[in-house]
């Protein structure tokens, strides 16, 4: 299969933060976000793959800072590395300041998809070829994050995660 660049699958989602989609401090609910995450998430791992994607596993979220009633939410997700069935995606959100413009990232997530036939049995996908500094950084240490997911889905022993040991051994 012909490799492809993350940038052949980043997808853009921007929307408002609407009153029925807050917590009782009028910020955006975690769960909102998250379905947010997922549907941009979803695009881009079928961009990748161009094969139907499910998600596996939520490997990491951060909320590291509310977002209020009324604001202008971006979601913006690539295909960070991929290896036989499954994609890692990086998911960066911005909120935008209404007046000047300016971005500031609120939080980052990110997800695992597996690209899967019409009967859901998971198919390869084609390989991923990093460019940028941080898509090189971000290709890097997906395999330690993918071990860490199947260490704690219990689907690997701790024992065979070498990426993992090789991290506390530094
Ligand atoms: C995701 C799913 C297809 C994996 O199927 P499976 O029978 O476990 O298949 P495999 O063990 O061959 O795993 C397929 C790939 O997923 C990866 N994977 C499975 N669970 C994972 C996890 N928790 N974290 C990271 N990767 C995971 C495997 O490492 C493998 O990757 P690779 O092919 O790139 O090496 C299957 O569990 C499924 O359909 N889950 C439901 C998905 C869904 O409905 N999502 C929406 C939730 S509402």
């Amino acid at each position: 299969m012909q490799p492809k660049y993350p940038s052949d699958s980043v997808t853009t989602l921007t929307d408002l933060v609407l009153p029925g989609e807050t917590n009782p401090l009028n910020n955006l609910f975690g769960g909102e976000l998250l379905a947010r995450m997922d549907r941009a998430a979803s695009i881009a791992a079928r961009r990748h793959s161009r094969r139907i994607t499910v998600t596996a596993s939520v490997n990491h979220v951060a909320f590291n800072r509310a977002i209020p009633l009324g604001s202008v939410v971006t979601v913006e997700a690539k295909v960070s590395r991929t290896f036989n069935s499954s994609m890692e995606i990086f998911i960066d959100v911005w909120t935008e300041d209404r007046e000047s413009g300016i971005r500031t990232k609120a939080n980052e997530a990110i997800y695992t998809f597996v690209a899967v036939d019409e009967t859901g049995r998971p198919v390869p996908v084609p390989p991923i070829e990093p460019q940028t500094e941080l898509e090189k950084e971000r290709y890097e240490a997906a395999l330690r994050r993918k071990q860490l997911s199947l260490v704690l889905a219990g689907k690997m022993k701790a024992s065979e995660a070498t990426e993992l040991k090789a991290l506390f051994a530094e």
